[in-house]
């Protein structure tokens, strides 16, 4: 088919997929991976793109249309097959360092790990910025080297690149078109990318609450059993977690800061016990679903004996990092105090608070491309159940930059109250 002939295939499918989509009526897979690919080679323009999806963000789409976008756009570029693999994603949070203690540890019980990683997005952070405040780590690979370092280390992270490009340039479209809280558009996207990357075994973290992009457990719930049920139609083994995002996960947010935190775990030192429990359930459920014996004393075994975090350092060299670096983390040496104002018992920390400090801060973009500040970030003293005195230091500040803009979210942050609270539950609901 010539160029032109082939533009004017997709532009009357797209032009057609608007008319069906604008009534609430289904697309048939063929128009979707017509359009799909139309969009992607850049033959169907934004301005038609941007009305297909406007109203697919009002009318919604079947599970056969969604699984077929699904389908397309883990089809549209390159597709890794790593069958025995697991893999993990976060809908994002605050201070959630799953990624960096989860799977060292699945790793050491002899799982297998070929996972995708993304870079933080306004106040939640990314696996591949926490990982890069480690001097030398580096996410460019080519797939040889990564399925090598899978064969030799058991673990290895790399970033979207060539996978699923129809997803990044649909993504980057909703982004200013105010498409991207839809559940079908949200689930094809995430579910897209993880099946390009191909690893056979996968857990949802789908967080829940101020600092997450699902505000409620129902909205998370219908979420994670989109995800779910996506990932399983393109025979991807999976299962979910709904968890907390009302406080961040433990108490550190900030890259260098949480990858700090994140050893403490794995070699066996004082850390937040919400990040322990996390940790350790994601583990469990990944080592369940690769049909691992005695899960839970696999993965004790992993921490008591130092393995999880061998894991962990062997991880680091590999991908260029400094494995000197986890022995003691670089975090800003300026640090400033929070006292409370007032006493109480702690309902929450907020999240959506405490990630905008960090953000402020230099943890956190606040437009795309704006460099980070690796050492900076917030720690949490206090938490939800806890009672604080007027006076009290309730959080520490990293950094120099916006610190009065940081103190005052982070007081507005701690949510206080007259009666006893109790602490929040890390993980609300799973399936
Ligand atoms: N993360 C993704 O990868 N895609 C979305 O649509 C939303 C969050």
């Amino acid at each position: 088919m010539s160029d032109q002939r082939s533009d004017s295939t997709a532009i009357n499918a797209v032009l057609d997929a608007i008319e069906v989509k604008k009534f609430g009526g289904e697309l048939s897979e063929e128009q979707i991976s017509s359009v799909v690919a139309g969009y992607t080679d850049g033959s169907v323009p934004d301005y038609q793109m941007a009305a297909l999806l406007m109203a697919i963000f009002i009318n919604g789409m079947s599970r056969e249309e969604t699984v077929a976008l699904t389908r397309t756009m883990a089809d549209s570029g390159e597709r890794y097959s790593f069958p025995e693999c697991v893999d993990k994603h976060s809908t994002g949070g605050v201070g959630d360092k799953v990624s960096l203690t989860a799977l060292p540890i699945v790793a050491a019980c002899g799982a297998p790990v070929a996972k995708l990683s993304g870079r933080g997005l306004g106040v939640t952070g990314g696996t591949i910025d926490k990982l890069e405040s480690i001097p030398g780590f580096t996410f460019e690979m080519t797939e040889r080297q990564f399925r090598e370092q899978i064969e030799r280390v058991g673990m290895a992270l790399t970033e979207a690149g060539d996978l699923a490009p129809a997803d990044k340039a649909i993504y980057a479209l909703r982004d200013t078109t105010g498409t991207v809280d839809s559940l079908p558009l949200i689930g094809s996207s995430i579910v897209s990318k993880k099946a390009a990357t191909g690893a056979g075994f996968l857990i949802y973290d789908v967080k829940c609450g101020s600092g997450a992009f699902m505000k409620t457990p129902e909205k998370a719930r219908e979420l994670a059993e989109l995800l779910v049920d996506l990932s399983e139609a393109l025979g991807v083994s999976s299962s979910a977690l709904i968890t907390d995002m009302d406080n961040p996960l433990g108490r550190a947010v900030g890259n260098a800061l949480e990858v700090r935190e994140s050893v403490a775990l794995l070699k066996g030192e004082e850390a937040p016990e919400d990040l322990a429990r996390m940790a350790r359930a994601v583990a469990v459920r990944l080592l369940q679903l690769k049909d691992t014996p005695d899960p839970e004393r696999a993965v004790e075994e992993a921490l008591t004996s130092g393995a999880a975090y061998a894991k962990l350092c062997e991880f680091v060299e590999a991908q260029g990092g400094d494995p000197g670096f986890l022995e003691s983390p670089v975090v800003s040496g300026s640090v400033a105090e929070v006292r409370a104002a007032e006493g109480g018992y702690v309902e929450r920390f907020d999240a959506l608070g405490v990630g905008q400090a960090a953000l402020v801060l230099g943890a956190g973009r606040e437009k795309k491309g704006d460099p980070l500040d690796y050492g900076a970030g917030v720690e949490v003293l206090v938490r939800s159940g806890e009672r604080v005195e007027a006076g009290e230091p309730v959080a520490l500040l990293y950094g120099e930059k916006n610190v009065e803009r940081a103190e005052k979210l982070v007081r507005e942050a701690l949510r206080l109250s007259e009666q006893p609270t109790e602490s929040a539950p890390a993980i609300l609901d799973s399936l």
